[in-house]
C-alpha cells in the first residue's frame, strides 16, 4: 500500500463510521478497522516490508489512521441514537444500595470528640499494649491494689499488659507536653471480665484531662463540673445535669463518680435508671499532687482535673441499648434500628 492508497483508505473509512447506523454497525467497522485482525493492525505488522526510507512517515500515517478511527468511532458512539436508547428510561427510580451507617460506638467518641473540641481539647492517642508504670506505678496504683491482680488484668510478663483504662494516655501526654495540656483519648480497655449484659472484657473509654498552670488560673472541681454538664447536655439532650458523687481514685484527690440525669424519665424513676433517676457515666476527680511528681510536674506549679467515660455506658442509654453484647455482634437488623 502506497501513502497515497492509505489516505484513500482512511477517508473510507471515516466515512463509513460518519455514515453507520447503529451501535451495531460501528461494532462491526471497529472490529474491520482496528479489531485484532481488523485492516489497521495488520498494516503495522506487515511494516517490515515498506521500504527502509519510506517506513518512518508510512508508520506515522499508520498510527494517525488509527487514532482518527478510534477517535470518530468513540464520538459517534456516545452521540449516536443507539447509545441515548442505551441509557433507558431515565425518568425511572435509581436503584437503591443502602447507606452505610458508623458503629453507635464510633459515633459517640466521635461526637464526644466534637463537642470537647468546642472546648479546646485535642484528641490524643496511646498503645492497647502498656507498661506497669503507665498504668498503674505513674498513676499512684501500688502493687497490692486488686487493679494489679493477675485475674483483674490481661498481663504479658513482668511489665507489659493490656491497658485496664485509658488514663495511662494521661501520663503519656503529660511526659511529652508541659502544660497547660487539653485532651481528650478515646479508646481500647481491657479486663479480665466475665461477659454477661453489661460487662465485656474488652470495652472503650474516653480519657479527659485538663491541666495547667496554677498562677494564671487555679483548675478546680467547679471547672470539671462545668465542663461534664455542657457536655451532657450536649451529648443527652437539653435538661440533662450532672451530679458528683465522692469516691476513691488512686490518681485523683478528690475524686467523684459522676452521674446524669436521666434523659428518659427526665429524673423521675424509670428502668433506664433503675428508679434513681440517675445514671451513672464517668469516674473522675482533681489529678494527684502525686501523679505530677511522677511525669515531672510540679504539683505546687499546676492544677487540674482527669475524668473517664465508658464509651459504651454512653451508647447504651443514649440509645437505649439493653445488652452490651449487641454493641459486639455486627447484627445487622439491630444496627440499622439506629440510623
Ligand atoms: N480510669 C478510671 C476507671 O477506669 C476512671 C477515671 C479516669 C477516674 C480519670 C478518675 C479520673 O475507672
Amino acid at each position: 500500500m502506497t501513502l497515497a492508497e492509505l489516505e484513500a483508505a482512511k477517508a473510507v473509512s471515516l466515512e463509513e463510521i460518519e455514515k453507520a447506523a447503529d451501535a451495531a454497525a460501528l461494532e462491526a467497522l471497529r472490529v474491520k478497522y482496528v479489531g485484532r485482525n481488523g485492516s489497521i493492525p495488520a498494516l503495522i505488522k506487515a511494516m517490515k516490508d515498506v521500504p527502509k526510507e519510506e517506513r518512518p512517515a508510512f508508520g506515522k500515517a499508520v498510527q494517525a489512521w488509527k487514532a482518527e478511527v478510534e477517535a470518530s468511532l468513540a464520538a459517534k458512539m456516545s452521540s449516536s441514537p443507539a447509545a441515548k436508547a442505551f441509557e433507558g428510561d431515565l425518568t425511572l427510580p435509581g436503584r437503591w444500595f443502602g447507606l452505610g451507617l458508623r458503629h453507635p460506638l464510633s459515633r459517640v467518641i466521635e461526637e464526644t470528640a466534637a463537642i470537647f473540641g468546642k472546648l479546646g481539647f485535642t484528641v490524643a492517642d496511646g498503645p492497647e499494649l502498656e507498661n506497669k508504670f503507665n498504668n498503674f506505678t505513674a498513676l499512684n496504683t501500688p502493687a497490692h491494689h486488686p487493679s494489679q491482680d493477675r485475674t483483674d488484668t490481661f498481663w504479658f510478663g513482668e511489665d507489659c499488659l493490656l491497658r485496664t483504662q485509658t488514663s495511662p494516655v494521661q501520663i503519656r501526654t503529660m511526659l511529652g507536653n508541659k502544660p497547660p495540656v487539653r485532651v481528650i483519648c478515646p479508646g481500647r480497655t481491657y479486663r479480665r471480665d466475665t461477659t454477661d449484659a453489661t460487662h465485656s472484657a474488652n470495652f472503650h473509654q474516653i480519657e479527659g484531662l485538663y491541666v495547667d498552670e496554677t498562677a494564671s488560673k487555679p483548675v478546680s472541681l467547679a471547672d470539671l463540673k462545668s465542663v461534664l454538664s455542657y457536655f451532657a447536655k450536649e451529648m443527652m439532650g437539653d435538661g440533662v445535669t450532672v451530679r458528683f458523687r465522692p469516691h476513691f481514685f488512686p490518681f485523683t484527690e478528690p475524686s467523684v463518680e459522676v452521674d446524669f440525669s436521666c434523659h428518659v424519665c427526665k429524673g423521675k424513676g424509670c428502668p433506664v435508671c433503675k428508679k434513681s433517676g440517675w445514671i451513672e457515666v464517668a469516674g473522675a476527680g482533681m489529678v494527684d499532687p502525686r501523679v505530677f511528681k511522677h511525669v515531672g510536674y510540679d504539683p505546687e506549679k499546676v492544677s487540674g482535673y482527669a475524668f473517664g467515660f465508658g464509651v459504651e455506658r454512653i451508647a447504651m442509654i443514649k440509645y437505649g441499648i439493653p445488652d452490651i453484647r449487641w454493641l459486639y455482634e455486627n447484627d445487622l437488623r439491630f444496627l440499622r434500628q439506629l440510623g
